[in-house]
This record gives structure tokens, C-alpha cells and sequence, in this order.
């Protein structure tokens, strides 16, 4: 099994890589192939709804009721009938790379067997109710699919000739049995999404629904395909007066189908029983995994010791306890999940590289997410995650909206009289959507009497709430957050301060700077700002300013497209830091930006010298999980 699951792994590894430089971490495919095919299950369903209300479910009128819906509106029911089909062709597909990823990654064993049995027994859901789909059009496919099908059964112990009976002459097949036919195409779906929501009960904090631009994509490339290769009926109507000679058959659905040529009725049923048994059976097949003594995890400053369930990662019993670990991907691609161990041995499990560095190995951090027990553990989480108390929840008000620049808009918040959030500079609040999904945002103010609230919002394209900021919200509108929340805040110390940050990432920064001219902080203090062009720097007034007042600070602006009108610097923005200071030894650097941004400057800090208890890092995480 392990000759097996090494190259398998290796496989996944090895896509999920280029899947990464791709699409980033966030949006890798691989990585939400259960919740993709959730989606597509949707998609499935929405589809084939709008085909149900025209579609006709007697016998003479079938076959003429799908090819109107396909020829007379093309441009909807045709449109749909071939997403109907294609969807439900991805979702076989994610399915199954879904289970092959559990399986290469060995997480199919231990606590697990339950999803893994009830995926089995999904994949099965999908496949008869795919099947059942194939015969409602009524054509020669369906005419090939039903005939093959029902003699293979009848074949078989317990149906005894029984069904193929009603498929003999044209007239036996009556308007009642196609209605059957009918009814189990919404009737197996409905058992299919009631054994989706079993599967996922294990599996705690289990997602749904995959990132919105996954889902965008899905739907475009479905509707793209539609109109370039339409789904039709094979040859004419089904006629039982003749038999069907040449079929093309959709291998996703129907491989077996043709075996019963080659071998006999019962050969094939032995081979699906046999493949479904085995697969089942997989999670208490060998290597079976020594059991050894019961193992617990302490995530500090708690003291509570969570027993570990078999195999189960370091963040599966987190997060099964309610503790507010955050993660992303869950399958070692983002690093969002990083944790100290304190104590005990634990296997890191396999991870993308770029996901914890060489350095946040040798200093003895593990992403969570892959990282399973080999004795009791202790970890820490990174900064205040674990120690912080629950941050608040409050309902603030749009006082202000005010465009710093084409793409970056300032909102102050205000709360209602008597209310303020106690924070300190540089840490963030999660916006709460309608549906429940953050958004982090960080106090771009210092915090000091005035109870007002101030973030900067950059457009992200496709991006829900930036898109609200933009487009539809109103001053008087009412937000709802919770915080504050993160530990990106300036440590006590005398060393030179080096600020980096990427776009709006200058927001934390500007709430640390001005916080500590109020508090008469007096280290040196430089602070590298890097966007795309000019108009992206929408302080630099204020930037100049404090450039002007505070003979400790001073300030680098990096442009990284070019533009013929700008002398200063260019390039990425921390290679201008690191250009300027070939030792970092003796200073604290605080890095703040897109994930990318800070995943490629922290390791080339470090490797400059600079000390890892001196590197502080925000990096924006565009989803329900705290940066
Ligand atoms: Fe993404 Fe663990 S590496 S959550």
C-alpha cells in the first residue's frame, strides 16, 4: 500500500506545486476538491430543476420534449442541459481525485473510516443517479444504457427476468415506468445530498463551499464549454423495434457497461462488488498503523490536555475542542496554520516547501494541518491567537467614505455613544458578511480617545466586500465586526525599526508609527512602502510629513511597474530593503502584505542576518481565517 501511496503523493505534491504558482495557494484547486464537488452538486441540481419543468415524463413525449428544450431554447435549456452534463462529469471526476488525495496522504484510516465509507458509498449515489440520467432522454444512448443495464441485473440473483420484461417490444414500455425512471433522478440526488452532509459530520469545522473565484470559474468554464461542445442526443428517438449497433459511450459514467460483452453477468458484478468492498475496506487494510499509548495535546496558555484521536492532525483536535486555531487550506499549501512545538515529537507530515520555511523548521514550527503526534505534545500558537481573549463582537456605523485613490478607499466607523474597542496599533478586526464570512481589515488609527475606527480598503476584483465598499456602500450603512484580534504590534526594544509593506498593508503600519510619535518612541525608525504606480501611494503626504517632523523617521517608496514619470525606486519592496541593509543583524523588522509578499521577504531577512525573534509579520489572508 505504501509502494503505492509514495508515488501517489508525490503526484499530488508535485501538481499542487504548480497549481500554486498559478492560482496561489488560496484559490489551488487540489486543494478544495471535496467542497468543488459540493458545488457542482448544486450546480447539478439548479440544472437539472429548469430541465424538469419542460421536460415530459411519458414515453411518446420524452425524446421530442428534450431535443425542444435543446434546439428551441438553445440558449437556456441547451445551455443547461450540457452543464446539467458536464457538472455532473467534474463532480465524478473531483470525487474521485478527492478520495485519491485521502488516500495517497494516508488520511483515510483511524477516526476517519466513517467519511471515507460514506464517501464509498456516495461515489456509488452519484454514479446511479448519473446513470438514471443517461436513460431520460430517450434516445439510442438511452435505449443502449437501459437494455444493457437491465439484462446485466436480470442476470443477477434476485431480479429474475423481471425487468428487462418491460423492454421487450416497443409497447412495453409504459408512461409508468418512465415515471419511475423519473422520480429516482430526483429521488437517488436527494439521498446523495443527505449522505454529503453525513460525510462531512466527522470532519470538524468542515467547509461547503469553495472559495467564490473557484466557484466563478467553475460556472463560466461549464457555460463556455456548453456553447462550444453542446450536449445532444445520440441518433434519434430509442426504438425497441431495433437495436442500437454504435453508441459513443461517456467514460466517465459508463466503462462497464461494454465489459458485459467480454464477460459474463455475474464476472461483472463480482468485479464492482469486489471494487467496492475492497475500496471500503481500505482504511483497516495494511500497513496498519501501530497503536500506541493514548497521546494528548496542549495548546498554551491552556493548560486542558486534548486527547488525540488516531492519526487525527494537530489542528483537527484543536479545532475539535473549540480552539480558535487558525488554518486555510488545510493540506499544507498556505502556512496559515503555523505553531511552536514546545514539547514532545510530533510528524510534520508533507507540505508544499514554500508553506514553513527551512528556518521556522530548525526553529521547531509545523503546520498544523499535517502535523500529527508521536507523544504528548505542547504547542504555542504564533502570537496572541491562543492567549487573546475572545475579541468583541460590535455594530458600527459608516461615518465616512473617502477615496485615498482609484483603488484604495478609507471607511471611518463609528460606534454607537459609550462604545470603543480597546486595541493596540496594529492589530485587526474581522468585518462579518451576511453569511457569516470575515474579512480582515487593520485599525489603520492609532488607538487614543477617539472611539473611531479607521481601514483601508483596497478593491480586490471579484472581491464581496470590497466590491460593497466600492459600488454600494452608503455613509449611514451599518457593518458588523469582531475584534480586535492579531499581535502585529511593536515589541519593546531599542533596536532600529524597519517597516515593509506592500499596498495597504502601509495601513497597520501607520497605526504602529503614529502610536509611537504619540508615545515619544525614539528608535530609528525607516519604513519602505511598496505599490504598482504612483497613485497607489495614497499617503504620501502624510508619509512626507512625518518624514518632516520626526528626525527618526524616514521613508523609502518603491514602485514595482514601471512609469517613465517616476525617479524613485523601483522594484519589489523588500529587495530595496534588503539592498540598503546587507546585515540585518540588530534590527526589528515588521513586514506586512500580501501572503505572497511576506512568504518571499521573511526567509531573505532571515537570511540576511536579521535575528528570527526580530521578524514580525502580517500577511493578508482574504478569507474567515485571522492573517
Ligand atoms: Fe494551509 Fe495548514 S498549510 S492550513
Amino acid at each position: 500500500m505504501r509502494w503505492l501511496q509514495a508515488p501517489l503523493r508525490g503526484g499530488f505534491m508535485a501538481a499542487e506545486s504548480v497549481f500554486n504558482r498559478a492560482f496561489g495557494d488560496r484559490l489551488n484547486p487540489l486543494y478544495h476538491l471535496g467542497t468543488i464537488s459540493f458545488f457542482l452538486f448544486w450546480v447539478v441540481v439548479a440544472s437539472g430543476l429548469y430541465l424538469y419543468a419542460f421536460f415530459e415524463t411519458g414515453v411518446a413525449e420524452a425524446y421530442g420534449s428534450v431535443q425542444s428544450i435543446t434546439e428551441r431554447q438553445w440558449f437556456a435549456g441547451g445551455v443547461l442541459r450540457s452543464v446539467h452534463r458536464y457538472a455532473s462529469d467534474a463532480m465524478v471526476l473531483t470525487m474521485g481525485l478527492h478520495m485519491l488525495r485521502h488516500f495517497a496522504f494516508d488520511r483515510h484510516r483511524g477516526f476517519r473510516w466513517f467519511s471515507w465509507v460514506s464517501g464509498v458509498v456516495l461515489i456509488w449515489g452519484v454514479y446511479v443517479s448519473g446513470i438514471n440520467g443517461y436513460m431520460l432522454p430517450w434516445d439510442e444512448l438511452a435505449q443502449y444504457v437501459i437494455t444493457a443495464s437491465f439484462e446485466w441485473l436480470d442476470q443477477l440473483p434476485g431480479f429474475g427476468g423481471t425487468l428487462m420484461r418491460n423492454f421487450i417490444y416497443p409497447d412495453s414500455v409504459s408512461d409508468r415506468f418512465f415515471s419511475l425512471l423519473s422520480f429516482l433522478h430526483i429521488g437517488v440526488p436527494l439521498v446523495v445530498l443527505l449522505l454529503l452532509f453525513v460525510h462531512v459530520q466527522r470532519v470538524p469545522k468542515a467547509r461547503t463551499n469553495p472559495p467564490r473565484p473557484i466557484m466563478l470559474s467553475l460556472v463560466v468554464t461549464l457555460v463556455v464549454l456548453s456553447l462550444l461542445h453542446p450536449a445532444l442526443s445520440q441518433g434519434g428517438a430509442a426504438d425497441l423495434g431495433r437495436a442500437v449497433t454504435s453508441v459513443r459511450l461517456d467514460w466517465f459514467y459508463l466503462p462497464v457497461l461494454p465489459l458485459l460483452d467480454r464477460w459474463s453477468a455475474l464476472e461483472v458484478g463480482m468485479l464492482l462488488v469486489g471494487g467496492t468492498l475492497l475500496l471500503g475496506l481500505l482504511p483497516w487494510l495494511p500497513p496498519r498503523r501501530r497503536a500506541g499509548a493514548e497521546r494528548h495535546l496542549t495548546v498554551h496558555p491552556s493548560t486542558e490536555a486534548i486527547a488525540l484521536r488516531d492519526g487525527e492532525t494537530l489542528l483537527e483536535a484543536g479545532l475539535r475542542h473549540g480552539v480558535p486555531m487558525a488554518y486555510s487550506c488545510r493540506t499544507g499549501g498556505c502556512g496559515v496554520c503555523r505553531c511552536t512545538v514546545l514539547h514532545g515529537q510530533v510528524d510534520p507530515g508533507p507540505f508544499q516547501p514554500g508553506a514553513l520555511s527551512a528556518a521556522q523548521r530548525a526553529r521547531g514550527e509545523v503546520l498544523s494541518c499535517c502535523a500529527t503526534a508521536l507523544s504528548d505534545v505542547e504547542i504555542e500558537l504564533p502570537g496572541a491567537q491562543a492567549a487573546a481573549p475572545a475579541p468583541g463582537r460590535y455594530a458600527a456605523t459608516v461615518e465616512a467614505i473617502e477615496r485615498l485613490a482609484p483603488e484604495v478607499i478609507r471607511l471611518v466607523l463609528a460606534l454607537p455613544p459609550g462604545q470603543r474597542v480597546d486595541f493596540r496599533a496594529g492589530q485587526y478586526i474581522d468585518i462579518v458578511l451576511d453569511d457569516g464570512a470575515k474579512r480582515a481589515f487593520s485599525f489603520a488609527n492609532a488607538p487614543g480617545p477617539d472611539p473611531r475606527i479607521e481601514l483601508h480598503v483596497r478593491r480586490i476584483p471579484g472581491g464581496r466586500f470590497t466590491t460593497q465598499v466600492f459600488e454600494r456602500m452608503k455613509v449611514g450603512d451599518t457593518l458588523r465586526f469582531e475584534g480586535p484580534l492579531g499581535d502585529f504590534t511593536l515589541r519593546d526594544g531599542e533596536q532600529p525599526i524597519l517597516f515593509v509593506a506592500g499596498a495597504t498593508g502601509f495601513a497597520p503600519v501607520k497605526s504602529i508609527v503614529e502610536d509611537a510619535f504619540a508615545r515619544g518612541v525614539h528608535r530609528p525608525m525607516r519604513l519602505y512602502w511598496g505599490v504598482r504606480k504612483p497613485s497607489d501611494l495614497y499617503a504620501v503626504d502624510l508619509v512626507r510629513g512625518w518624514q518632516r517632523e520626526h528626525p527618526n523617521f524616514r521613508a523609502e517608496l518603491v514602485l514595482s511597474e514601471p512609469d517613465p514619470a517616476w525617479a524613485g525606486r523601483r522594484g519589489l519592496v523588500h529587495e530595496a530593503m534588503l539592498a540598503d541593509h546587507p546585515d540585518l543583524r540588530g534590527h526589528e523588522v515588521y513586514v506586512c502584505g500580501s501572503v505572497q509578499m511576506v512568504q518571499a521577504a521573511v526567509p531573505a531577512f532571515l537570511a540576511q542576518g536579521l535575528g528570527e525573534d526580530a521578524c514580525f509579520s502580517d500577511a493578508f489572508v482574504p478569507s474567515a481565517v485571522p492573517p
